[in-house]
């Protein structure tokens, strides 16, 4: 008789106990983005949401947007910051609009040969210290994200940079590129990315520059008819949340996202290069984008052309921070 009797209460004292805890709503995560669910970054935010659910059983809910869905480039830095979204991944290429001048380095052309240079600076202190200047502009940078190397297309072959001489060519907002592409002869038009497609449908620019698993992803080898694999700058991005927000975390939550962080940038840094070659494959087999691969010779004529931009951003991004870069990754600019 007494064993029932005990059931019974600890039935009763879980009954009492299950609604409450079950109410508990979650802590909700907007998590906006403006690239496609099927990129390296849209895989890796959604895998984030799932880390993040598992990891605090249940009690972090993070809700992805993909493709400039809730907000497009720009706006979605002012949503961060006042706090309509708690999390983003935007570009290292749209960060100096907020006065953070530093992440323009990793637009500088040709500056990190390939993913092993440009990790000795995103996984390094070179890194650390770039996402800690966010801070004061109420914003937390919590991991680096790949995604790869940019190519140039448009509706023409460009074989030189003679071929882009005053042409309209579509840039995220970084002076670093603007530069770039005055000093391709090109003329730079900085637009959001959810406008890009239309813009080269409709000949608002003549061509943009990104690496393959955008061009595929947001199909813009429809409205361009090549793409010359120069290679000659790096897109990744930096995860940042609104800082008052992440301080205010339950520590142990707090903690827990951090884990779940980690797991998903080894996932978006593992599975960039597959992304990228997938969507190249894809441009060719669509057969509407012609895809050429330049010659070393060709190649060598870009890269004189470009690297010079490295001292005339000098005063913008810092020479320091350049140097520095330099020492981390061996890159020589005088060794051309
Ligand atoms: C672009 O605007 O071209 C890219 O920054 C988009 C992205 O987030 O990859």
């Amino acid at each position: 008789m007494k064993i029932p009797a005990l059931l019974v209460g600890l039935a009763l004292s879980l009954g009492a106990l299950t609604p409450a805890t079950a109410a508990e709503p979650p802590i909700v995560i907007k998590f906006s983005h403006v690239v496609a669910a099927d990129t390296p970054k849209g895989k890796a935010a959604d895998f984030f949401a799932k880390r993040a659910a598992e990891l605090t059983g249940d009690k972090v809910k993070v809700e992805v947007y993909h493709n400039s869905a809730l907000y497009k480039d720009k706006e979605e830095l002012e949503a961060l910051q006042i706090g309509a979204v708690q999390m983003l991944a935007p570009s290292l290429a749209k960060f100096g609009p907020l006065g953070v001048k530093d992440f323009e380095a990793f637009d500088l052309p040709y500056i990190f040969g390939d993913y092993k240079a440009l990790h000795t600076v995103t996984q390094g202190p070179i890194g650390a210290a770039i996402l800690k200047k966010l801070e004061p502009k109420g914003i937390v940078g919590l991991a680096f994200w790949d995604n790869g190397f940019k190519s140039f297309s448009a509706r023409f072959p460009i074989k030189a940079p003679a071929d882009m001489k005053g042409k309209k060519f579509r840039i995220q907002s970084s002076k670093v590129l603007e530069e770039q592409m005055r000093a391709l002869g090109a003329l730079p038009q900085v637009m959001a990315f959810s406008e890009v497609y239309q813009a080269l449908d409709t000949g608002v620019v003549d061509g943009t520059e990104n690496p393959p698993s955008n061009m595929y992803t947001q199909k813009m080898y429809e409205v361009q008819s090549n793409m010359t694999m120069t290679q000659h700058g790096y897109l990744g991005y930096a995860v940042i949340a609104n800082k008052k927000f992440w301080d205010g975390l339950p520590a142990d939550v707090r903690g827990q996202l951090e884990q779940a962080m980690k797991d998903a940038t080894e996932l978006a840094n593992r599975i960039a290069q597959e992304e990228n070659d997938k969507g190249l494959a894809g441009i060719r087999d669509s057969g509407k984008t012609t895809v050429y691969v330049p010659t070393d010779e060709e190649r060598l004529v870009f890269k004189k052309q470009l690297v010079p931009v490295h001292k005339t951003m000098e005063s913008r991004v810092g020479k320091e921070l350049i140097q520095s870069i330099y020492q981390a990754t061996g890159f020589k600019p005088d060794s051309l």
